[in-house]
């Protein structure tokens, strides 16, 4: 019932020559179809409308996103991005919350929830990170951190189409490490996610909404993640970097 997600965060990589050459390579690499697997790719912002563009050209199966958003229309808010500004490059997509986001740029649960709202509002797809820390998960209170931060960061959201929005748990121990999260670990946290969200919003919704694992996620281990009852993809940020690695994953999930 849930189609797979494989979905790339290039994160403050590619300027914006690179970002068209990375998006051709995907457009080549994935040329004969997804499947049902749903792609998106998350360049730096100013890449968006040159990547947009590339894949557009091609009528490739892969959509486009964002690494973040301001939940406000317009103004005086030097250096931000408005939901509006995203549309009209012909993105789709936006990660919300990633734990480097909330790490260096103090991001909090109640920011990441107005972001929600402003995106859904607008008709994107928020991509909403959650994953607890080391010491956390030493403590032995990953779940609970998780579950607290999916309660914050969906507060008052209304979600009519369960495709529309998708949630990305990402251990921060995990990221950029090289040290994934067993299968097993990551289905415990997305279990407890769905569960979550199941009390929120019902089983039906909960049952339709994308959980993706984050976290060294690479062709060699994706295809374990996926194996899970409740992991429906990868939001990837290394492995996406390569036009060869990022489509090796989206053909291990069809
Ligand atoms: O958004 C992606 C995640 O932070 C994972 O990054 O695959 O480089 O560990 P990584």
């Amino acid at each position: 019932m849930r189609n797979r997600m494989i979905a790339g965060n290039w994160k403050m990589n590619k300027t914006y020559d690179e970002g068209v050459v990375l998006a051709q390579g995907l457009v080549d690499e994935l040329k004969d179809g997804t499947g049902s697997v749903d792609v998106v790719v998350c360049p730096p912002a100013i890449d968006v409308k040159g990547v947009a563009e590339v894949i557009q050209q091609a009528n490739a199966p892969i959509a486009v996103g964002v690494q973040n958003v301001y939940w406000e229309e317009k103004g005086a808010y030097t250096g931000e991005t408005a939901p509006d500004m995203i549309t009209t490059v012909g993105a789709t997509y936006c990660i919300i919350g990633h734990s480097e986001r909330r790490g260096y740029f103090g991001e909090t649960d109640e920011d990441i929830n107005k972001k929600a709202k402003a995106l859904m509002a607008h008709g994107i797809v928020p991509i909403s990170c959650c994953g607890e820390s080391l010491e956390v998960r030493e403590a032995g209170k990953h779940v609970e951190f998780v579950v607290e931060q999916i309660k914050k960061d969906t507060e008052g959201l209304t979600i009519d189409d369960p495709s529309k929005y998708v949630v990305a748990y990402e251990p921060i121990w995990a990221i950029g490490t090289g040290k994934t999260a067993t299968a097993d670990d990551a289905e415990e946290v997305c279990g407890a996610i769905r569960k979550t969200l199941a009390q929120i919003f019902g089983q039906e919704t909960a049952d339709g909404i994308r959980i993706l694992y984050g976290g060294s996620a690479k062709p060699e281990n994706v295809g374990g993640f996926l194996e899970k009852e409740d992991v429906d993809g990868a939001l990837v940020g290394g492995a996406s970097l390569k036009a060869d690695s990022f489509a090796a994953m989206v053909r291990s999930a069809m």
